[in-house]
Formats: C-alpha cells, structure tokens, sequence
C-alpha cells in the first residue's frame, strides 16, 4: 500500500481529482490517500492557501498528486507552486510530451521530455534598480545545481529507456554562465556511456522544435529556456488539456498538471482530467507501479482513440462520463 498525498486544489481541482482517483482505484492499486486542501479556499480559515500540514504531509508521504490552485490576484500571497518547490527543494522540472491518439495536432511522432533546472538562473529573482531608465537582474548559474539537474535527466533516460539526453545553452554568447552548463553536462555525460550525447543552442532548438521536433529526445535545460521550451512542447502535442508535468526533488515529488484551476469551467463536469491522470501514470512509473501505469495508460488511450472524451478534446462526454469510459475500459482489458 502506497501513501501518497492528494491535493485537490480548487477551480475544477476537485472535480478532476475525483476522476483520477477513480480511475486509479479501479485499476486496483491500492493507495492511501492523504487528502490535503490548500489554495483559494482555505485561506480564509488557515490565512495562508498553502498550510504547513500540506507541507509536512508531503515530507511525510514523500510523493504527491496536486490539482491545479488558484493563485489569489493582489492579496498578498505567494503561488502556492512556487513556495512548494522553494520549501521542498524541488529541483527538477519534468514535463513528457507526448502525442495522444486522436487528439490533432500539426506533428505525429512527438515523444520528447523535457527537463528543465527549477531553482537558479534568471529566475534566482536577483534584480536591481539601477536608476529610473535601467534595472538589471543576475543570472545564476552553479556547478552544483547543473551538476544534479544533468544527473537528473541521464537518470531519467537510462531508467525510462531512452536513447538521447541533448543539453540547451546559449553558449556561444554567455560563455560564463551557460558555458559552465554545457561543461557540466559534458562532465556528467561521461558516467553514462549508453546515452547519446547532443549539444543544441536554444534558437535553433526551438526552430528545429516548429520543423522536425520527431527528432528530440529528452533535453535538459536552464530554468528560463526550460520555461519557454516546455511550453513550446505542450503546444506540440495539443496543448493545456492534455500536458503532464512534475516536479522532483532528492526527497520529494509531486506530480501535477501544467494547466490552471479554470474558474471559468469550475463545477460544470466540463473540465479534461486526461493532463492530471497522465501526472498519475508517470506518478506510477516514479514509484515503481510500472504495470499499473501502462494498464491505465492503456484505458485512457482507448477512450481517446474511440473519440469517447471531453468537449475539448472533440468528444461530448462530462469529466465523470469520461472518467467512466476509462474504468470500463481498464475493467474490459
Ligand atoms: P487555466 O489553465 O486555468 O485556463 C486557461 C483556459 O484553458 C481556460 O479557458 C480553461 O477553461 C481551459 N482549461 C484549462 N484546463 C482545462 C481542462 N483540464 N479542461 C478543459 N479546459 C481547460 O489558466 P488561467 O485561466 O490563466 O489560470 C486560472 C488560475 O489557475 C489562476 O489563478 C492561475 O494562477 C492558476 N494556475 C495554477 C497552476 C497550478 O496550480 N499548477 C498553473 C497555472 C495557473
């Protein structure tokens, strides 16, 4: 038995978390969820929309499943993703993007994950006023942090059975900082001999990305360039509906969707649960549920194949409808 910490979050959280929980529990993996509320809702009773229980129940648990939260606009409260991975050193930036049968997009064959540094960089938030008509903000770059993220990705392939880890830098104009990237990576690359090695600028990646992106594998990136790029790959493979993502840690995990709360859909049985049951299998894959992971991977494939799947996606099923197709298809497999 697993404890895993849930997040449902708020918006149509609640509503696509049910979904995934179901669907899980009727693969027949046994999970004991530790429900944790956190975001827009609990602030009024807790203060904060990201109580210290949520946090040590991740401690605790060690892996979590989070719903999207809304992050409060002008009252002073830090996002709630942003104080998780501060708080929980959550290091690295998984984002698999992937094509998904019957959901049209410009490219087949896109299978690239990427893997973006989550702590320093431009995103280290050093920034200074030099005057009125100038401000200036500092690029981090450390050999320690490159160092874990580049382990990070050569783990992740040998462990996912991929071929290629290509590293993205600017390095040819920030020799300093982005050139420490590239020679760590090199230095790491040399531990793992079974995985190819790449070197792409970040201009060209991303034309190369609009042209042929078929040919990418994993990439490993700084913070700012990862930003971008993932989102460039989620548009890839159809968008926000449908991207996964997590965020990972030494002692921590959790998986989540890339998209937001979706007030605008909140409550309706409207909203896709495909992008936070897709965090869920690779959830399963990250906790060594490897066959569960594929059966349910499976089920949900089938639904979307048959074109029995939210509105968003071309179908006219509700998120329980949706969800029900799946458990009738794990229950048929
Ligand atoms: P959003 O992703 O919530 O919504 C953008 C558009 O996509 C909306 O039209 C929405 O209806 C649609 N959409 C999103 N997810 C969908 C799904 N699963 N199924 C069907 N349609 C879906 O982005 P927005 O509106 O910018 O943000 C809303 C709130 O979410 C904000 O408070 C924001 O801070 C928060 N947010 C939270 C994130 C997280 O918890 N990881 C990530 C991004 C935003």
């Amino acid at each position: 038995m697993h404890n895993i910490t849930l997040i449902n979050g708020d918006g149509i959280g609640p509503e696509i978390s049910e979904a995934v929980v179901r669907i899980i529990e009727a693969s027949g993996l046994k999970i004991n969820w530790d429900l944790q509320t956190a975001g827009e809702d609990v602030i009024e009773k807790e203060g904060t929309p990201l109580p210290q229980r949520v946090l040590e129940s991740i401690r605790k648990n060690k892996v979590a499943l989070k719903a999207p939260v809304t992050t409060p606009i002008g009252k002073g409260f830090r996002s709630v993703n942003v104080q998780l991975r501060k708080e929980l050193d959550l290091y690295a930036n998984l984002r698999p993007c992937k094509n998904l049968p019957n959901v049209k997009t410009r490219f087949n064959n896109v299978d690239i994950v990427v893997v973006r540094e989550n702590t320093e960089d431009l995103y280290a938030g050093i920034e200074r006023q030099v005057d009125e008509n100038a401000a200036e903000s500092i690029k981090i770059i450390t050999r320690k942090a490159t160092e874990r993220i580049c382990r990070f990705a050569f783990d992740y392939a040998l462990k996912n059975g991929r071929k290629e880890v290509c590293v993205v830098t600017k390095a040819n104009i920030m020799k300093l900082s982005d050139g420490l990237f590239l020679n760590t990576y090199r230095e790491v690359a040399k531990d793992y001999p079974q995985i190819k090695q790449r070197e792409i600028l970040v201009d060209n990646l991303c034309m190369q990305l609009v042209q042929k992106p078929e040919q990418f594998d994993v990439l490993v990136l700084p913070n700012l360039y990862g930003d971008v790029v993932s989102d460039l790959c989620a548009g890839l493979i159809g968008g926000l509906g449908v991207a996964q993502g997590a965020n990972i840690g030494e002692n921590c995990a959790v998986f989540e969707p890339v998209h937001g709360s979706a007030p605008d859909i909140k409550g309706q049985n409207k909203a896709n649960p495909t992008a936070l049951l897709l965090s869920a299998i690779e959830m399963l894959n990250y906790i060594e549920e490897k066959a569960y992971a594929d059966k349910i991977e499976k089920a949900l494939f089938a639904a979307l194949k048959s074109g029995k799947c939210t509105v968003d996606l071309g179908g006219n099923l509700g998120t329980k409808e949706f969800a029900d197709e799946i458990i009738k298809n794990l229950h048929q497999a």
